[in-house]
Parts: structure tokens; C-alpha cells; sequence
């Protein structure tokens, strides 16, 4: 069976590049299809999850070329279908997103309700309660979503809860449709700013990304045009959490500080040193055993849920009591038991967790159950005594390129082993 077999304890040091982002890359792919006239993206990440979304839009009658290492050409006028296959909308909830697009281009989509990682139970109903603002006709039966629209508008939402996925697919479908949309809570992540750029791009016309209420004015179409594609912020933190996490001296370089903020704070309050380098790249290090401090999920600008993971496997190795409470999904505790085999010291009371720091981790065999927890599994085996093998690894490689290559540049030991 395909696993990581990590011998850990190695500090890593050296210079890592960040990919391009997971988060932007699929709702801007999905964005493609807004438009008749072709777009060329540059800087998609080469991963599990970015497949998927090619299959769907393919799936659904686009023409789709690769042009080289990360640049997709995407012809979105051969667009003749409305409804999306289950087996491939079932593996990620962000396949939901072609949602939105396939009602402006088409006046009607059906899609499967999405599958995606096992951390909650991930309702779409504000997804639905934004296009309903818009005009469009829902029905859900047999485990299919139903949209339909003879007379699209522009809609007031206020979202009862700032949703990444549920802002981009009312944002897309927006930028369409006659009139103005306001939508208030709108979720803030960098990524909307990302979609929102490649939206204006292509013609559209939105103001407010990035803050809680996002205004659009709908034009009567858009252009395909050539993009790239943010880096990934969630990559960076992990290799911030890498270096720190084996005592390491690690610069992270392709992301903007600024985006980090949320990460670099919190491995200051555990005693990490950070360092901007220049506007592209950071500096950490971690010489002393880390202190004891808690983190709260948020959503933007507040700790990412999808950082989360990977943080709490450095609590644990701290000398104090740490406090992690989890308020973005209300499953997203599934790294403990695993990690529990290699000595950690957590009592999980509903959504939070208390994490009471011990000397060391020790290897062992575990398993990835979802994204940010195969990733948190690599981060205890990169600073465990002895050896971990981590299975179930297809999770990680739906949200990370060449983890394993990046991690063993910088000195770790972990290679991919399938027998
Ligand atoms: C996106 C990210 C994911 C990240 C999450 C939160 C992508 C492709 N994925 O997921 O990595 O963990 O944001 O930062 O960008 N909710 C509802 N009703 C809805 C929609 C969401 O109740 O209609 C709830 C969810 O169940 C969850 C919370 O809102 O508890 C956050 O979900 P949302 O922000 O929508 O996450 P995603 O867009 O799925």
C-alpha cells in the first residue's frame, strides 16, 4: 500500500518555493466557464484535486490544453452540458462551484450534492439561498441539486455565515446577471480576491473583495483572459510549521507575508523567530522547545481551519497546556486518535481540544483520514524519534505537490514507497 515512510528528528534548513494555490485555482477554473472565449491560466498546482476539476469541466464539453508546466489553455465555448457527473463531484465539494457558471451559460445545471473530505457535514444551503436571491429556481431530489433560470437579477444576500465556496459561486454568477448583487458577510479569504481579479480580467465589475460585503454590478458578458493564479497560503504554513516543528532554519519564499500573519503570529507566541525577506518570503526558526499557547479557527482574516491540523502536532510538543478550538467545522478533529500512536497527550471536549505538550513523539504507523490531517501525520513524522509511515497519502496529494520532494530538499527523510 502506497504510504510515506518519514525517519524523523532531522531540523530542516535550506530555501522552499510555494506553489500555486489549491483554494484559487479551483473556483477560478470553475470561472472559465463564464465565458464563450477561451482563457489561458498560469500557476495551477499540479494535484489530486485540480485533476478532479479539469475531469468535471471537461465532463462537461470544455476543451482543455496544457500548454507546459502549470498554464492550461481552457476553451469554454464547446460547453453542452448541464449536469455533472456524480463519481467525479463526489470525490471534492469544490466541484459544487461549476454550479453558479453552468446557470449563467446554460439557464440550468444539475449537479450532485458534493462529497469532498469527511470534516462536517458541509451543507451547500447558502450556496442555494444566494442563487435563489438571484432568481434561479432550486429543487433538490435524489441527491441532485436543480437549478434552473428564465429570469435572472441581481439580488441583496446576507450570508448567515461568511462560506468561501458559497461567496465565489454567487460572486461568478453575479457578475452576469442584469443589475447589481450585494453580498454582506461575504467571506474575506485572499483567495475571493484572487477569483474577484480574474473576474474583472474577464470584464466583470465587483468591488469590496476581500472585505465583508462585496458588490457587483452584472454586465452583459465576459471575455476570456490570461491569468495566474496566487500561491498557496496553507503550503507556506505548513512549511513554516515544518521548520519550526524540527527546530529548523527554513526560508518559505513565493507567498506574501502579509497573507501570513495568521500563521507567523502564533509560531512568534510559541518562540519561533520570523523574519520578512523581502515582499515574497519568510524566514522561521525555532531553536527552543516550543511554549504552550491557543489557537481558534476563524474565518479570514482570522487562524485558517486548515491550518489547524498541522499547528496542534506542534502544541503537542510544547511544555505547557494548550487550548485549540475548532469553530469553522465541527469534525475537524480526526488527526488526534492517529495521532495518539505516537505518544501525544490530547483530551478532545466537543470543539476544542486540550493539548498537553510531552518531550517527544515517537513513530509509528498511522493513517491520513483527510487533507490536513495526512499533512499534520507528516509534520509529528518529521519530528518523531524513530520511524512513521503514513498511509492513506492520497489525501495529502490532493492539496499538496511534491511534498515529500520539497521536505526531503531541506533535509528530511521521507520517501513515497507503494508495495
Ligand atoms: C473552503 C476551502 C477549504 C476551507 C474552507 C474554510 C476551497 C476549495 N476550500 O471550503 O479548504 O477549509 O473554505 O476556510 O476553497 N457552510 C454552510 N452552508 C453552506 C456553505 C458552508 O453551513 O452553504 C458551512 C460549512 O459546513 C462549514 C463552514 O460553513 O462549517 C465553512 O464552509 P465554507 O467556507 O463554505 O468552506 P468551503 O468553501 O467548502
Amino acid at each position: 500500500m502506497e504510504r510515506f515512510v518519514i525517519d524523523g528528528r532531522k531540523p530542516l534548513s535550506g530555501e522552499v518555493k510555494i506553489g500555486g494555490s489549491k483554494n484559487a485555482a479551483l473556483p477560478i477554473l470553475a470561472a472559465t466557464l463564464l465565458s464563450e472565449s477561451p482563457s489561458t491560466i498560469h500557476n495551477i498546482p499540479d494535484l489530486l484535486d485540480v485533476n478532479t476539476m479539469i475531469l468535471v469541466l471537461q465532463s462537461l464539453g470544455v476543451k482543455i490544453q496544457k500548454l507546459g508546466p502549470g498554464t492550461y489553455h481552457i476553451y469554454p465555448d464547446s460547453l453542452n452540458k448541464s449536469d455533472a457527473p456524480y463519481e467525479l463531484i463526489r470525490k471534492m465539494r469544490a466541484s459544487f462551484l461549476v454550479t453558479g457558471p453552468l446557470i449563467s451559460r446554460l439557464r440550468k445545471a444539475q449537479v450532485p450534492l458534493p462529497g469532498g473530505c469527511a470534516i462536517g457535514s458541509r451543507p451547500i444551503d447558502l450556496h442555494i439561498k444566494g442563487f435563489l436571491h438571484m432568481g434561479v429556481q432550486v429543487s433538490m431530489s435524489s441527491g441532485y441539486v436543480e437549478a434552473w433560470a428564465d429570469d435572472l437579477h441581481g439580488g441583496e444576500i446576507y450570508l448567515d455565515f461568511p462560506s468561501v465556496g458559497a461567496t465565489e459561486n454567487i460572486i461568478m454568477l453575479a457578475s452576469v446577471v442584469p443589475g447589481d448583487t450585494v453580498i454582506a458577510n461575504a467571506a474575506r479569504e485572499p483567495e475571493i480576491i484572487n477569483l474577484a481579479g480574474f473576474l474583472t480580467a474577464m470584464g466583470a465589475r465587483i468591488e469590496g473583495a476581500g472585505t465583508d460585503t462585496i458588490i457587483i454590478h452584472g454586465v452583459r458578458r465576459l471575455n476570456g483572459c490570461d491569468y495566474a493564479i496566487m500561491n498557496d497560503r496553507i503550503e507556506a504554513g505548513t512549511f513554516c510549521v515544518a521548520a519550526a516543528i524540527t527546530g529548523g532554519e527554513v526560508v518559505v519564499r513565493g507567498i506574501n507575508p502579509l497573507v501570513m500573519r495568521f500563521v507567523t503570529t502564533k509560531l512568534e507566541e510559541v518562540g519561533a523567530k520570523i523574519e520578512n525577506v523581502g515582499e515574497d518570503a519568510l524566514f522561521v526558526s525555532l531553536k527552543n522547545r516550543p511554549r504552550a499557547t491557543d489557537i481558534k479557527t476563524m474565518p479570514y482574516p482570522g487562524f485558517p481551519t486548515d491550518m489547524q491540523a498541522q499547528f496542534m502536532t506542534l502544541l503537542c510538543l510544547t511544555d505547557g497546556v494548550s487550548v485549540v478550538t475548532e469553530t469553522v467545522f465541527e469534525n475537524r478533529f480526526a488527526h488526534v486518535g492517529e495521532l495518539e500512536r505516537m505518544g501525544i497527550n490530547i483530551k478532545v471536549e466537543g470543539r476544542s481540544a486540550v493539548v498537553v505538550g510531552v518531550e517527544k513523539l515517537t513513530g509509528a504507523q498511522v493513517t491520513a483520514t483527510d487533507l490536513r490531517a495526512g499533512a499534520a501525520l507528516v509534520m509529528a513524522g518529521i519530528a518523531a524519534e524513530g520511524r512513521t509511515e503514513v498511509y492513506g497519502i492520497s489525501h495529502v496529494d490532493r492539496g499538496y505537490a511534491n511534498l515529500e520532494e520539497k521536505l526531503r530538499i531541506l533535509g528530511a527523510s521521507i520517501v513515497r514507497v507503494n508495495e
